[in-house]
């Protein structure tokens, strides 16, 4: 049996990238070999083991590579006379598809070392199509390595993989899968370019392809396309840093400008409420995990009110803390206020405005948690408030003292 390093830690490592995980291909091996060598089966799909001491996945080298539902069993795969060359020509890129020995020596049968320095994406062979994942992956790369571009043939096959509706049998959890991780690349957009580019996307994520052609108001929006808008806000989200829940609240922030009816172009009245029910279709499709549908939520919905909360007086930021439970939930309120900024310099030459709305906000929202809730509680009671009363007079103690950090007019001058 002969062992050889392959994958993405050949790549990175030969583009100087920090390598993370390590993946070895077994030549002349079978499953029962491995097994009594000590390496643990782990694979599902394929016949994969884990390393006795390093924990490292070594798979078995295999000529079939597609991931057809219910396609369960090694048995089936273990093939002890694949070669690496075989191993090496079903793989999805010629970058993927360099291996080493454990003595340094590249094999390369493929030009991934040509690929690397020419920038380039490219596919390996026509066998890259039995695997539509392969779309999202190559998405998800241009996203990563920001400098590379697909090769124009490996578009042309990914957009004839489309068209054969390939793109529709992904199931939700792998389209999820890929998303995720492009979205926390380097530039977000480049992978929405790419499937836009295939014509991906409008069967992946219709609601997001159908911003592009949508005009905005100049004024607020001197990009004035709504698409371009969105991969500026999701490039931004990836510049600050902002973790998943944020960078897809970022992605669903506008989905309602996508169905804004055209008379009332290029204003958008209303476009939150629509952006909230799309986007729930959108969660529910993907099976998106809780939390980043529940920042999403909130963001699609309050995004518009956060930026013009500069004008609120204490009542009305009082209720806009309620309407985020920010009181309850600090910490995802700042998520909430991250993925509004995203948004906010996320527009043509306001890259560098600093967002006002956010020290704000969170100013508010210090002075409005600094009041003794118990307290307010116990003196509302003594007085006879009940149930509802009692809520209010903590709205309003929270109220007074926002007032009182903002320098605004008392809450209680506001109601009346
Ligand atoms: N591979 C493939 N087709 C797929 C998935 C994986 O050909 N649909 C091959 C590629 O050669 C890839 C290797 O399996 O390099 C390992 O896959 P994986 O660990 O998923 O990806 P990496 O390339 O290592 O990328 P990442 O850095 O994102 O983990």
């Amino acid at each position: 049996m002969q062992l050889f390093e392959v994958g993405g830690a050949v790549r990175d490592a030969l583009l100087g990238r920090a390598v993370h995980d390590r993946d070895w291909v077994a030549v002349g091996a079978t499953p029962k070999q491995l097994i009594e060598a000590g390496y643990l089966p782990v694979g599902r799909d394929f016949p994969v083991f884990l390393h006795p001491e390093t924990r490292e996945e070594v798979a078995l080298a295999r000529t079939e590579r597609k991931t057809a539902p219910g396609y369960h069993g090694f048995a089936f795969h273990a093939a002890p006379d694949v070669s690496l060359e075989q191993d090496l020509a079903r793989r999805d890129l010629t970058i993927n598809a360099i291996a080493r020995t454990s003595d340094g020596t590249l094999i390369d049968p493929h030009g991934g070392r040509r690929d690397l320095e020419a920038r380039l994406l490219r596919h390996v062979s026509p066998a890259f199509a039995e695997d539509p994942v392969r779309i999202l992956r190559v998405a998800r790369f241009a996203a990563r390595f920001t400098d590379f571009e697909v090769a124009p043939e490996t578009i042309a096959l990914m957009r004839g993989m489309v068209a054969a509706g390939e793109a529709d049998a992904l199931v939700p959890e792998r389209v999820w899968q890929e998303l995720s991780r492009g979205l926390m690349e380097a530039r977000p957009s480049r992978l929405f370019d790419v499937l836009r580019d295939c014509d991906a996307l409008k069967r992946l994520l219709p609601e997001v392809e159908r911003l592009w052609g949508v005009p905005q108001r100049a004024d607020y929006h001197p990009e004035i396309d709504t698409g371009v808008h969105l991969m500026m806000v999701l490039d931004m989200s990836a510049q600050l840093q902002a973790p998943l829940t944020v960078r897809y609240a970022c992605l669903g922030h506008d989905l309602g400008k996508g169905t804004t009816p055209a008379e009332v172009l290029p204003r958008h009245t209303g476009h939150e409420g629509r952006s909230v029910m799309l986007l729930r279709a959108v969660s529910e499709r993907l099976r998106v995990p809780t939390d980043c549908r529940e920042l999403a939520e909130v963001v699609a919905r309050e995004h518009g009110n956060i930026h013009r909360s500069s004008e609120f007086g204490a009542t009305a930021l009082v209720r806009l803390l309620d309407r985020c439970d920010a009181w309850r939930k600090p910490a995802r309120f700042g998520e909430v206020l991250l993925a509004c900024e995203c948004d906010a310099r996320g527009r043509l030459g306001l890259q560098d405005t600093p967002y006002a709305s956010a020290p704000r906000l969170r100013a508010a929202l210090a002075a409005g948690q600094s009041i003794d809730t118990a307290a307010v509680a116990a003196g509302a009671a003594e007085r006879g408030a009940r149930g509802p009363d009692v809520g209010r007079a903590i709205q309003s103690a929270r109220g007074v003292a926002v007032a009182q950090a903002l320098g605004l007019v008392s809450s209680a001058a506001e109601d009346g």
